[in-house]
């Protein structure tokens, strides 16, 4: 079943192209990693899913429904540097995350005696239990960036919106952080973008990887054209295409261009 439909999208700053053509459609959980080169447009993509931005022109939908241009607690983000909250210890970091996902914002009582026994065994799962009453300050970026993500993933987010979430951790740290993240969504139903460097996470945390690139291309005029959906793999079907976007412009494949 389809969750989040994507439909002609364009995107342009003043004069600027950045997105053109960018239709898709993604069902109520899966998993879709995006690729693409530095500036290509990947992250005023999830800002416009995020409804953080209006695009110049098409549309995007959720469950059938026009985004509204309002905060949505159904859609948590992290991004590649996050800012949690420098006033609460560790632990009432999570425990305040879950607290946003519920109708009555904060928790009391029992419930919220549970919650930090959950936030506790969050902690203990990605190796902060030690540092559950120091505040964020205290921590390094690694740590702090694990944290963020936990955060994002205690709010139980229908759609996570995921901006290079591992790239500064520690090839150790990121296993870690790709076995959590891989746990929850079998305990949580998630639908996720997450845009990531590393072609290698992108599909084994994907259940498909696209691709933005530029199909058209000015050689002296780098910037006139935006990026579109070039390629959409199935990463759980030993990486087949789903459907080469060839179609789209006429071109047979993706115009090959210098690195910018
Ligand atoms: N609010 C904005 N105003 C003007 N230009 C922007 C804005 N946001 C992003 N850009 C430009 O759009 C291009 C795409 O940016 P971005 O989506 O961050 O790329 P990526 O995440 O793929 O590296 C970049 O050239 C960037 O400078
Ligand atoms: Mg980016």
């Amino acid at each position: 079943m389809t969750l989040v439909q994507v439909d002609g999208i364009f995107q342009s700053y003043g004069p600027r192209p950045i997105l053109e053509r960018v239709s898709l459609s993604v069902g109520e959980g899966e998993f879709i990693s995006i690729v693409g080169a530095s500036g290509c447009g990947k992250s005023t993509f999830l800002r416009l899913l995020l409804d953080q931005e209006r695009p110049t022109r098409g549309q995007i939908t959720v469950d059938g429904q026009p985004l509204k241009g309002e905060p949505d607690r159904t859609r948590g983000i992290v991004f590649q540097r996050y800012s949690v909250f420098p006033h609460l210890t560790v632990r009432d970091n999570i425990v305040a995350a879950e607290g946003l996902s519920r109708p009555l914002g904060r928790l009391f009582g029992p419930a919220r005696r549970a919650a930090r026994a959950r936030a506790d065994a969050t902690l203990d799962r990605i190796g902060l239990a030690h540092v559950a009453h120091q505040y964020p300050a205290a921590l390094s970026g690694g740590m702090q960036q694990r944290l963020a993500i936990a955060q994002a993933l205690a709010a139980k987010p229908r759609i996570l919106l995921l901006d290079e979430p591992f790239g500064a951790l520690d090839p150790g740290t990121r296993e870690q952080m790709h076995a959590f993240l891989t746990d929850l969504r079998q305990e949580t139903p998630m639908t996720v973008f997450m845009v990531t460097h590393d072609l290698r996470e992108a599909f084994k945390l994907g259940d498909r990887v696209i691709v933005f690139d530029k199909t058209r291309w000015d050689p002296h005029d780098p910037a006139a054209y935006g990026a579109t959906i070039t390629y959409d793999f199935d990463a759980r079907n030993g990486g087949i295409p789903y459907q080469l976007k060839e179609d789209q412009d006429g071109s047979s494949h993706p115009a090959a261009q210098p690195a910018a």
